[in-house]
């Protein structure tokens, strides 16, 4: 597709949150198709939250850090300069223990996104923006799949349920994506192309990442569900699939509109007999389904309202990925590889306490680094590298 492409190395292309779980994914992809990319940080002095970042720029393309926030209006102006793409990807990530929802989340990630695509509108080289969306603005709660046809959630649907109470981060990804579409709307210089991911696993480029994604997994590590886990269905992808897809949504001149990023749904106690198979019994994976009216007594406690317990305990949660897959070229990894990769970084970096008993890989189980190292050739192949 090398003929194709929307936009030709070197470039620049902006990347915000160029240094969050996904964003840098991102850059990494891009840096080693060539293109030199100008990546947004909020503290672009703090090493801890850069060095990761300085160390994927290798010798393609070139990388430039710009400090910019959300909430300031004119930010990422500098940035921007130059740019044919913009992916922006920085928003706050906050499932749990929100203390106020609307200055910790609704704010930062709607007039982020204000200010990012409105900097669009005034950078007369910007082409494309790619905004990265999630499966949060696409549904509310598990429950709402009984209503739908066909029993599967996709581009078509909206989250109408979220609130600043209910479920908030998943309302600020909702009203961050529909003022994106609205702006967009208003000009006609810039086309939007927006990825909706779900629960996004796999490797982080380095040790010091804040994202909920590093947290859900570490749980299975830390004997969070020592005691068994609730009946919770969750829907997978791979941090590799999604920076691939935002790669594909620049590149590709045809992409266009909502794509739902899931590689498939499976349950907590699903992750943990996949973990067990490849770690043995020396973690304290799940293995027994907590009821749901005990998950509901206990939930308040760790910062859970009763209310999400209700809507998505027991609920099966669907995603149909093959318009994804279609538009953007995608072939989805197996969930178990984006979970096992994943938990190996965690090991590799110390950031969860070590086996009771020895690891074991399961006999004939190709490593991380051996699946990993065949999934890059084909995405290679896909981007035309
Ligand atoms: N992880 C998932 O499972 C998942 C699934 C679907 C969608 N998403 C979306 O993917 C994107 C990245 O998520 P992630 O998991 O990679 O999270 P992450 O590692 O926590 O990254 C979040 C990024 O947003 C930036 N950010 C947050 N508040 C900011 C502010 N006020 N000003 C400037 N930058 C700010 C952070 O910058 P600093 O580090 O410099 O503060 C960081 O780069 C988000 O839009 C998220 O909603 C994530």
């Amino acid at each position: 597709m090398t003929a194709e492409r929307l936009v030709q190395p070197p470039g620049p292309v902006l990347v915000t949150g160029g240094n969050g779980y996904i964003g840098s994914w991102v850059v990494k992809e891009l840096l080693g198709l060539g293109f030199d990319v100008h990546a947004t940080v909020r503290d672009a002095t703090d090493p801890i939250r850069t060095e990761p970042l300085r160390a994927l720029d290798q010798g393609r393309g070139a990388l430039k850090l710009f400090a910019a926030d959300l909430l300031q209006p004119a930010a990422f102006e500098h940035a921007m300069i130059g740019c044919e793409v913009v992916f922006h990807t920085a928003s706050p990530v906050a499932l749990r223990g929100v203390k106020d929802t609307v200055s910790d989340l609704i704010e930062p990630a709607t007039q982020g996104t204000r200010n990012v695509l409105e900097t669009a509108t005034r950078t007369t080289t910007v082409k494309r923006v790619v905004l990265t969306s999630s499966v949060a603005a696409i549904y509310g709660d598990a429950v709402e799949l009984e209503e739908t046809e066909g029993r599967r959630f996709d581009e078509s649907h909206w989250n109408e349920t979220s609130s600043e109470s209910h479920q908030p981060y998943s309302f600020s990804k909702m009203l961050a994506e529909r003022l994106a579409w609205r702006i967009a709307g208003s000009q006609d210089r810039w086309d939007l192309v927006v990825l909706n991911p779900a629960l996004t696993l796999g490797p982080a480029l380095t040790k010091h990442s804040r994202s909920e994604s590093v947290r859900v997994m570490r749980e299975f590590a830390t004997g969070y569900y020592r005691a068994g886990a609730p009946d919770l269905e969750v829907a997978i992808v791979d941090v590799r699939d999604v920076a691939d897809a935002h790669v594909q949504a620049a590149l590709r001149p045809s992409a266009s509109g909502r794509h739902v990023l899931s590689s498939e749904s499976v349950t907590l106690i699903e992750i943990g007999r996949i973990l067990r198979e490849h770690y043995g019994d020396g973690f304290p994976f799940p293995r027994l389904t907590v009821p749901k009216f005990v998950v509901g007594l206990l939930a308040p406690l760790g910062g859970i309202p009763r209310a999400v317990v209700k809507r998505n305990v027991g609920y099966p949660l669907r995603f149909d990925n093959r318009y994804a897959e279609a538009d953007l070229g995608i072939e989805f990894g197996p969930a178990a590889d984006a979970i096992v990769d994943q938990f190996q970084q965690l090991l590799d970096d110390g950031l969860i306490p070590g086996p009771k008993v020895g690891r074991r890989l399961r006999k004939g189980t190709r490593s991380p680094v051996e699946r990993g190292v065949d999934r890059q050739a084909a995405r290679d192949s896909r981007a035309g590298a």
